[in-house]
């Protein structure tokens, strides 16, 4: 017997046209019981037998899911231990979040991405284009043509990044939102948002708005992670963080609502050393330990 000969009143459901049992459970109760001409009642009843056979389906053994990581893909920062840091390089389907006090490299590095992902699979990239939702006004194609230049790419990279400006919370999220259908038409494998979190602190300042900021934070990260998953791609964010803050520790940011580590899947601290040199230390990753490597800002870009 087959799965959807498992289902009551199979054979009417075939001449309604379903072929599937993954069809069924994904079906509504009205448009089943519409096309079926079955009552409502019965409808609801086959709909959640097929949803027991097929979601039981989707748990696979965990070797499966081994053989997904290992092939997961990644946009290379440009320094190499700054990628092993990461695990391999900023993860396709997961959101990394920058975090640091002003000039630490936040800005930087998401330029750098912006051009790193463009470049072909052996070189570190996904030959991928970018939405860049820029809430800061320090967004510089400039700055972009010169790291490009020293990978020997030239204005093409501009024509491959998607920018808007949002100065407003409800702007981000509604930039976010529009997002969805412009990727459909493009090879879209990385987004993002620089900085994630100034309209927010901006818009709800103080102790009291504290709930309504993570509140709308969190509406927007939900918008985000449906859509990597939605298009394969890379999310990056940035958050500002003051030079005080950095020395409290994860647990005391948090009550502050300085950082958004609970909802990012890596989290990963800059702090300026000397001259041209940064620190980036991973603070919250699901499968590799705290680690501090150091990387420089020159011309040419991250390395
Ligand atoms: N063309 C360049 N050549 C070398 N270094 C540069 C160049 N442009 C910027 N930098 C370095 O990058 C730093 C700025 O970093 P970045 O803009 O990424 O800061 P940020 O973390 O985004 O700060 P903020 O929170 O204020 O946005 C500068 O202080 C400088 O050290
Ligand atoms: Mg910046």
């Amino acid at each position: 017997m087959s799965d959807f000969d498992m289902l009551p009143h199979h054979s009417v459901l075939r001449d309604a046209g379903y072929k599937t049992v993954g069809e069924v459970a994904e079906e509504g109760t009205h448009e089943l019981s519409v096309r079926t001409g079955l009552t409502r009642e019965t409808a609801a009843e086959i709909i959640s037998k097929a949803r027991r056979i097929a979601y039981a389906s989707e748990f696979k053994r965990l070797e499966s899911y081994l053989k997904a990581r290992e092939s997961v893909e990644r946009i290379s920062t440009g320094s190499r231990s700054f990628d092993e840091l990461l695990g391999g390089g900023v993860e396709v389907r997961a959101i990394t979040e920058f975090f640091g006090e002003s000039s630490s490299g936040k800005s930087q590095l998401c330029f750098q991405l912006a051009v790193n992902v463009q470049l072909p699979k052996d070189k570190g990239g996904l030959e991928g284009a970018v939405i860049f939702i820029d809430t800061e006004g320090t967004l510089r194609p400039e700055r972009i043509l010169q790291m490009a230049a020293a990978k020997g790419l030239g204005r093409d990279v501009l024509s491959n990044i998607y920018a808007a400006q949002a100065y407003t919370t409800e702007k981000q999220i509604r930039l976010l939102e529009s997002v969805f259908e412009l990727a459909e038409r493009l090879n879209v494998r990385l987004l993002i948002v620089d900085s994630l979190t100034a309209n927010f602190r901006r818009e709800f300042a103080g102790r009291a708005a504290m709930q309504n900021r993570s509140k709308k934070l969190n509406e927007f990260m939900e918008i985000l992670r449906k859509f990597i998953r939605k298009f394969d791609a890379a999310a990056v964010v940035t958050n500002q963080i003051s030079a005080e803050v950095d020395a409290l520790t994860p647990a005391v940011r948090a009550v502050g609502g300085n950082i958004v580590a609970h909802s990012s899947t890596y989290s990963v601290l800059l702090r300026k050393a000397r001259a041209d040199l940064r620190i980036a230390k991973l603070v919250d990753a699901p499968h590799l330990p705290e680690a501090e490597v150091t990387f420089r800002i020159t011309e040419e870009g991250i390395c």
